[in-house]
Protein backbone atom coordinates (compact mmCIF):
# COMPACT_ATOMS: atom_id res chain seq x y z
CA UNK A 1 0.00 0.00 0.00
CA UNK A 2 1.03 3.61 0.32
CA UNK A 3 4.12 4.18 1.73
CA UNK A 4 4.11 7.95 1.56
CA UNK A 5 3.66 9.98 4.38
CA UNK A 6 -0.28 11.52 4.88
CA UNK A 7 1.82 14.59 5.50
CA UNK A 8 -1.31 16.47 7.11
CA UNK A 9 -1.74 13.63 8.90
CA UNK A 10 1.22 13.87 10.99
CA UNK A 11 0.86 16.15 14.35
CA UNK A 12 3.51 18.92 14.84
CA UNK A 13 4.74 18.75 11.31
CA UNK A 14 5.40 22.53 10.12
CA UNK A 15 3.99 24.41 7.43
CA UNK A 16 7.14 24.69 5.87
CA UNK A 17 8.02 20.71 5.67
CA UNK A 18 4.52 20.56 5.10
CA UNK A 19 5.28 22.87 2.00
CA UNK A 20 8.12 21.16 1.08
CA UNK A 21 6.96 17.82 1.21
CA UNK A 22 4.62 18.52 -1.24
CA UNK A 23 6.87 20.09 -3.72
CA UNK A 24 8.59 16.99 -3.55
CA UNK A 25 6.04 15.32 -5.05
CA UNK A 26 5.67 13.06 -1.50
CA UNK A 27 2.13 12.74 -1.61
CA UNK A 28 1.01 10.28 -3.42
CA UNK A 29 -2.41 9.85 -5.43
CA UNK A 30 -3.40 6.44 -3.47
CA UNK A 31 -2.66 8.11 -0.22
CA UNK A 32 -4.55 11.49 -1.25
CA UNK A 33 -7.40 9.39 -2.27
CA UNK A 34 -7.47 7.21 0.89
CA UNK A 35 -8.10 10.65 2.36
CA UNK A 36 -11.06 12.10 0.43
CA UNK A 37 -13.79 10.19 2.49
CA UNK A 38 -12.10 12.10 5.86
CA UNK A 39 -12.02 15.32 3.86
CA UNK A 40 -14.69 16.86 6.16
CA UNK A 41 -12.43 17.00 8.92
CA UNK A 42 -10.25 19.46 7.40
CA UNK A 43 -12.32 21.94 7.77
CA UNK A 44 -10.93 24.31 10.49
CA UNK A 45 -12.38 23.95 13.90
CA UNK A 46 -15.14 25.83 14.80
CA UNK A 47 -14.52 26.16 18.89
CA UNK A 48 -17.06 26.37 21.15
CA UNK A 49 -16.08 27.52 24.57
CA UNK A 50 -16.36 25.24 27.67
CA UNK A 51 -13.28 26.20 29.13
CA UNK A 52 -11.01 24.97 26.78
CA UNK A 53 -13.21 22.11 25.55
CA UNK A 54 -14.42 21.93 21.79
CA UNK A 55 -17.21 20.88 20.47
CA UNK A 56 -17.57 17.93 18.83
CA UNK A 57 -18.76 18.53 15.19
CA UNK A 58 -20.50 15.60 13.05
CA UNK A 59 -19.16 14.99 9.58
CA UNK A 60 -21.21 17.73 7.87
CA UNK A 61 -19.73 20.37 10.26
CA UNK A 62 -22.59 20.30 12.54
CA UNK A 63 -22.64 20.56 17.02
CA UNK A 64 -22.96 16.67 17.85
CA UNK A 65 -26.06 16.65 20.49
CA UNK A 66 -25.64 13.60 22.69
CA UNK A 67 -29.27 13.01 22.90
CA UNK A 68 -29.77 12.89 18.70
CA UNK A 69 -26.40 10.85 18.55
CA UNK A 70 -27.21 8.26 20.57
CA UNK A 71 -30.81 7.49 19.01
CA UNK A 72 -28.62 6.83 15.40
CA UNK A 73 -25.82 5.06 17.03
CA UNK A 74 -26.05 2.19 18.63
CA UNK A 75 -24.34 0.07 21.07
CA UNK A 76 -20.64 -0.70 20.23
CA UNK A 77 -20.72 2.29 17.45
CA UNK A 78 -17.26 4.04 17.26
CA UNK A 79 -17.61 7.45 14.67
CA UNK A 80 -15.50 10.16 13.65
CA UNK A 81 -15.83 13.42 14.55
CA UNK A 82 -14.02 16.31 14.64
CA UNK A 83 -12.06 16.60 17.68
CA UNK A 84 -9.77 18.98 19.68
CA UNK A 85 -7.67 21.27 16.94
CA UNK A 86 -9.23 19.36 14.99
CA UNK A 87 -8.53 16.11 14.87
CA UNK A 88 -10.68 13.04 13.87
CA UNK A 89 -11.73 11.68 17.19
CA UNK A 90 -14.11 8.91 17.55
CA UNK A 91 -17.33 9.09 19.68
CA UNK A 92 -17.86 6.02 20.92
CA UNK A 93 -20.95 4.48 22.24
CA UNK A 94 -20.70 1.62 25.11
CA UNK A 95 -22.51 -1.47 25.73
CA UNK A 96 -25.14 -0.01 27.16
CA UNK A 97 -26.17 2.94 24.99
CA UNK A 98 -24.50 5.13 26.98
CA UNK A 99 -22.01 7.51 25.41
CA UNK A 100 -18.27 7.03 26.54
CA UNK A 101 -16.55 9.60 28.85
CA UNK A 102 -13.17 9.44 26.24
CA UNK A 103 -12.77 9.82 22.52
CA UNK A 104 -9.95 7.85 20.56
CA UNK A 105 -8.19 10.31 18.14
CA UNK A 106 -8.30 8.25 14.94
CA UNK A 107 -4.68 9.90 14.31
CA UNK A 108 -2.25 6.40 13.76
CA UNK A 109 0.74 6.84 15.99
CA UNK A 110 2.83 5.31 13.27
CA UNK A 111 2.73 7.71 10.40
CA UNK A 112 -0.20 9.46 11.03
CA UNK A 113 -2.70 7.91 8.52
CA UNK A 114 -6.39 8.22 9.97
CA UNK A 115 -7.42 4.97 11.04
CA UNK A 116 -10.75 3.40 10.71
CA UNK A 117 -12.68 0.91 12.79
CA UNK A 118 -13.33 -2.53 11.65
CA UNK A 119 -16.51 -3.76 13.56
CA UNK A 120 -16.78 -7.00 12.53
CA UNK A 121 -13.03 -7.52 14.27
CA UNK A 122 -14.36 -4.99 16.81
CA UNK A 123 -10.49 -2.98 15.91
CA UNK A 124 -9.38 0.00 14.78
CA UNK A 125 -7.06 -1.03 11.80
CA UNK A 126 -4.34 1.10 9.64
CA UNK A 127 -4.86 0.50 6.28
CA UNK A 128 -1.56 1.99 5.16
CA UNK A 129 1.13 -0.76 7.10
CA UNK A 130 -1.34 -2.26 9.56
CA UNK A 131 -1.13 -1.60 12.98
CA UNK A 132 -3.86 -2.67 15.08
CA UNK A 133 -5.70 -1.23 17.77
CA UNK A 134 -8.19 -2.84 20.26
CA UNK A 135 -12.22 -0.94 20.41
CA UNK A 136 -10.85 1.54 22.81
CA UNK A 137 -7.36 2.54 21.19
CA UNK A 138 -5.06 0.63 22.31
CA UNK A 139 -2.10 -0.68 20.30
CA UNK A 140 -1.93 -4.64 19.93
CA UNK A 141 0.00 -4.63 17.06
CA UNK A 142 2.66 -2.77 15.29
CA UNK A 143 4.56 -0.69 13.37
CA UNK A 144 2.71 1.60 15.57
CA UNK A 145 4.68 2.22 18.77
CA UNK A 146 1.76 3.83 21.22
CA UNK A 147 -1.83 3.47 21.54
CA UNK A 148 -4.12 6.29 20.42
CA UNK A 149 -4.18 9.28 21.93
CA UNK A 150 -7.41 9.47 24.41
CA UNK A 151 -9.78 12.80 24.36
CA UNK A 152 -12.21 13.42 27.49
CA UNK A 153 -16.00 13.31 25.65
CA UNK A 154 -18.08 15.65 28.50
CA UNK A 155 -21.48 16.18 27.52
CA UNK A 156 -22.85 20.09 28.61
CA UNK A 157 -25.50 22.03 27.99
CA UNK A 158 -26.31 18.69 25.83
CA UNK A 159 -23.42 18.88 23.79
CA UNK A 160 -20.77 16.75 23.44
CA UNK A 161 -17.48 18.27 24.23
CA UNK A 162 -13.91 17.35 24.03
CA UNK A 163 -11.24 18.49 26.71
CA UNK A 164 -7.95 17.41 26.95
CA UNK A 165 -6.73 14.53 28.49
CA UNK A 166 -4.08 14.61 30.92
CA UNK A 167 -4.47 12.34 33.35
CA UNK A 168 -3.36 8.66 32.93
CA UNK A 169 -3.79 6.84 30.14
CA UNK A 170 -6.06 3.97 31.82
CA UNK A 171 -5.65 1.46 29.36
CA UNK A 172 -1.76 1.10 29.42
CA UNK A 173 -1.56 3.07 33.13
CA UNK A 174 1.36 5.13 31.49
CA UNK A 175 1.60 9.06 31.37
CA UNK A 176 -0.22 10.12 28.33
CA UNK A 177 1.95 10.70 25.90
CA UNK A 178 0.22 12.76 23.86
CA UNK A 179 -0.06 15.71 26.38
FE1 LIG B 1 1.69 3.20 9.43
FE2 LIG B 1 -0.77 3.49 10.52
S1 LIG B 1 0.46 4.98 9.51
S2 LIG B 1 0.46 1.72 10.38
Amino acid sequence: QATSIPADRVPDMGKRELMNLLLLGAISLPTAGMLVPYASFFVPTGTGGAGGGTVAKDAVGNDVIAEEWLKTHGPGDRTLTQGLKGDPTYLVVEKDRTLATYGINAVCTHLGCVVPFNAAENKFICPCHGSQYNDQGRVVRGPAPLSLALAHADVDDGKVVFVPWVETDFRTGDAPWWS
